[in-house]
């Protein structure tokens, strides 16, 4: 066996160094210190130590068996927990039931927009619904991004009142729903590469109103785009077809982006909420997001 050898008087021996006893082994020359176990640790642990023990008597703490002590205080935090959120559902419950509607008719949106006391409740969860659902692709203020367009301006794909908002966000654009909105911007590749040039700079020149319609680009385009872009191209609500006069962009209006929607087309996805949102919570959302647009154009003025 291998272990300290012990001096051979055996006995504890005052370090010259220290002043300290030592432990009266000898570990090959080394000598161990008797050092006392420093005060400022030992009494933490005292007191961690009564903690636990009156913490043992208070609260839940000792598993028995399938069940567990359960403590002096009968402190539950899962039925508190639980209960917590029933207030919380029965105190939405009843502001809720409004976006529902009765029966197969729906809620009148712009009357539930106009009740302050309403709106101070509902929009806080209308808010976080579109953080979960909706600012991934439109970004976490509406205001979109490449391919996504804003949700908090006035410019509208299909229509920014509240209930044209629900029907959009029901069934989505080009989506897999029986009632999508079909947007297709069609591919000109047809088109002859000089046209298509010509008229990508038309485009980009239109926000600035200095594009000239007299002009053969002008023609071209009165001749292939108005059709769904409308009149000079202030956009057409009846087919989704965005405004093309004003800074508020899809994919954006600098000739080489514009060049490419023309020669390869787009059509937009924006998916259906119909099976993943309920009906009342699509219709808080449209409130909302009508909303967006409403506080953008306040901060405008
Ligand atoms: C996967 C990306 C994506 C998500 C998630 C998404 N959208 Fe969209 N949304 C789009 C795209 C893309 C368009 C434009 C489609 C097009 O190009 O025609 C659009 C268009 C819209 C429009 C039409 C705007 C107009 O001008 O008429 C509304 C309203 C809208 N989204 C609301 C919502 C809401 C509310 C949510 C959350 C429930 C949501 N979107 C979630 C991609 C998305
Ligand atoms: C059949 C209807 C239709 C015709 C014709 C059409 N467009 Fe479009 N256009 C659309 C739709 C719908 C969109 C939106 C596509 C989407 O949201 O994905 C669009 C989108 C665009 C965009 C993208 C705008 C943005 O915000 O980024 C541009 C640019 C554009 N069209 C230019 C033209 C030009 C130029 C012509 C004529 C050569 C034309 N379009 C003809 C329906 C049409």
């Amino acid at each position: 066996m291998t272990g300290p050898a012990h001096d051979p008087d055996d006995r504890p021996q005052i370090d010259p160094v220290t002043g300290y006893e030592t432990t009266g082994h000898d570990w090959g020359g080394i000598k161990e210190l008797n050092t006392p176990f420093p005060k400022i640790v030992l009494w933490p642990m005292i007191l961690a130590i009564l903690y636990s023990v009156v913490a043992w008597i208070l609260l839940p703490a000792w598993p028995v068996g399938r069940d567990y002590t359960r403590g002096l205080l009968g402190l539950d935090q899962q039925a508190e927990a639980v209960a917590g959120l029933r207030r919380l559902d029965a105190g939405r419950e009843d502001w809720m039931a409004r976006f529902a509607g009765s029966g197969d008719k729906a809620p009148d949106l712009a009357a539930l927009a106009a009740d302050p006391q309403l709106m101070a409740r509902a929009m806080p969860a209308a808010h976080r619904l579109f953080l979960d659902n909706c600012a991934a692709c439109h970004g976490t203020a509406g205001s979109g991004g490449p391919g996504f367009p804003a949700l908090d301006d006035a410019d509208w794909l299909w229509g920014g009142d509240p209930a044209t908002i629900a029907q959009t966000v029901t069934a989505g654009i080009n989506a897999p729903d029986p009632d999508t909105r079909q947007a297709q911007m069609p591919a000109f590749d047809w088109m002859p590469r000089a046209d298509r040039q010509a008229l990508a700079g038309y485009v980009a020149a239109l926000p600035a109103g200095k594009a000239d319609p007299a002009s053969a680009a002008g023609k071209l385009f009165e001749d292939n785009c108005v059709a769904c872009h409308g009149e000079g191209g202030a956009g057409g609500l009846m087919v989704g077809a965005p405004s093309l006069t004003d800074a508020s962009v899809i994919y954006g209006q600098d000739a080489a982006t514009v060049y490419a929607t023309i020669s390869h087309g787009r059509q937009g996805v924006m998916p259906a909420w119909s099976g993943r949102l309920s009906p009342e919570q699509i219709n808080l959302l449209s409130v909302y997001v009508a909303g967006l647009a409403r506080q953008a154009e306040g901060a405008g003025q």
